[in-house]
């Protein structure tokens, strides 16, 4: 069984910077014609030149002929001026701007603490057409863990919408039903990105067989039930719902740690995991909707020109890869994926 589909794109990707990144961006460029660079760098990418610069380092990681295009985005902080989201909106270079509230996830210290504090950026941002993208997840401890996507909808995705309702919000990594319902109700300037490990896990993958801190992301896989809503809206077709990996690598060090990492690697197998979810389903005719593209539409860029070939077709994952001096722990180590990618 094989499928050829339009080369896909990642709307969420980690890549980090410095040593580790070559070893992992390679990866991404396997798959992937296009991604969307999380800014969560320390220090953050929050302007126009930092986005710039980042993007020639990543540029200057990739293989050799690697055809791969770093999409880039700015972290938006309580000091990000309207001057800055002018300058953003004016580059090509630059995508769309990443709202973490500050706590929220691995190096969001330097978000976003109040709404209020942004509007003026966001305002301009609506006015400009410069997507936002949420990591939409309320901090108040008060909150359970594993409640904090759906209150973040309460709290602060409803007023936000219903302020600013030309802003292009792009909902990023959910994973609860309330939010699929929500996505389906929001107006056309919303959309939202699906992970490939929160359509395969649940909660119950961090400890079975005991403890897994490798299955420990933000956030955090749910209940069932809200995989399946997740499965439901990524093979339904739906142009509101697209790919984002969310790839986050860590060190096998700071994952298996006392506090351990938030972050699933999965770039290695990203779109064949996809496929496998499609194929579980019984809608493979809607992965390259999902993969390829309802993202560039929403995004309002391009369709990509190529296709890749997808088989059904067992391989097992290594255990790890190498990441700089270190290494990390991909979804799946050591164990089988049910589809591969044909190498041209
Ligand atoms: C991400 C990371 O490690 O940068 N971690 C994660 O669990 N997804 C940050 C993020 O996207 O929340
Ligand atoms: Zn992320």
């Amino acid at each position: 069984m094989q499928l050829t589909i339009t080369r896909p794109d990642d709307w969420h990707l980690h890549l980090r910077d410095g040593r580790g990144m070559a070893d992992v961006v390679v990866h991404s460029a396997r798959s992937f014609a296009r991604a969307i660079i999380m800014p969560n760098l320390q220090p953050p990418v929050t302007t126009v030149s930092e986005a710039a610069a980042y993007r020639e380092r990543i540029l200057a990681a990739l293989p050799p002929g690697a055809d791969f295009e770093p999409l880039m985005t700015l972290y938006l902080t309580d000091l990000t001026t309207q001057e800055e989201i002018g300058r953003a909106a004016a580059d090509s270079g630059v995508a769309a701007v990443k709202l973490f509230p500050a706590g929220a996830t691995t190096n969001s210290e330097a978000g976003v603490t109040n709404l209020e504090l942004v509007l003026p950026a966001l305002a301009e941002m609506s006015e400009h057409e410069l997507p936002l993208l949420v990591h939409g997840e309320v901090v108040d401890p008060e909150v359970d863990v594993f409640d904090r996507e759906k209150v973040f909808i309460e709290r602060v995705l409803d007023p936000l919408v219903e302020r600013l309702p030309g802003l292009r919000v792009v909902f990023e990594h959910i994973t609860t039903r309330e939010a699929v319902a929500w996505v389906l109700d929001a107006p056309p300037t919303v959309g939202a990105t699906i992970t490939p490990h929160h359509l395969l896990l649940d909660r119950n993958a961090i400890f079975a067989g005991g403890l897994n801190p490798h299955h420990y992301c933000l956030p955090v896989l749910k209940r069932g039930r809200h995989r399946e809503a997740l499965v439901w809206a990524a093979t339904s077709g739906n142009p509101r719902f697209f790919l984002g990996t969310d790839s986050a690598p860590h060190s096998r060090t700071a994952k298996e740690a006392g506090h351990g990492c938030a972050g699933i690697f999965s770039a290695h197998a990203a779109l064949e995991l996809c496929a496998e979810v499609f194929d579980g389903a019984g809608a493979l005719d809607r992965l390259e909707g999902f993969v390829s593209h309802h993202g560039a539409d929403f995004y309002r860029l391009p369709r990509n020109s190529g296709n890749v070939t997808l088989e059904r077709h067992e391989w097992e994952v290594p255990a790890a890869y190498p990441f700089g001096d270190q290494e990390l722990v991909p979804l799946r180590a050591g164990e089988k994926v049910g589809w591969r990618l044909v190498e041209e």
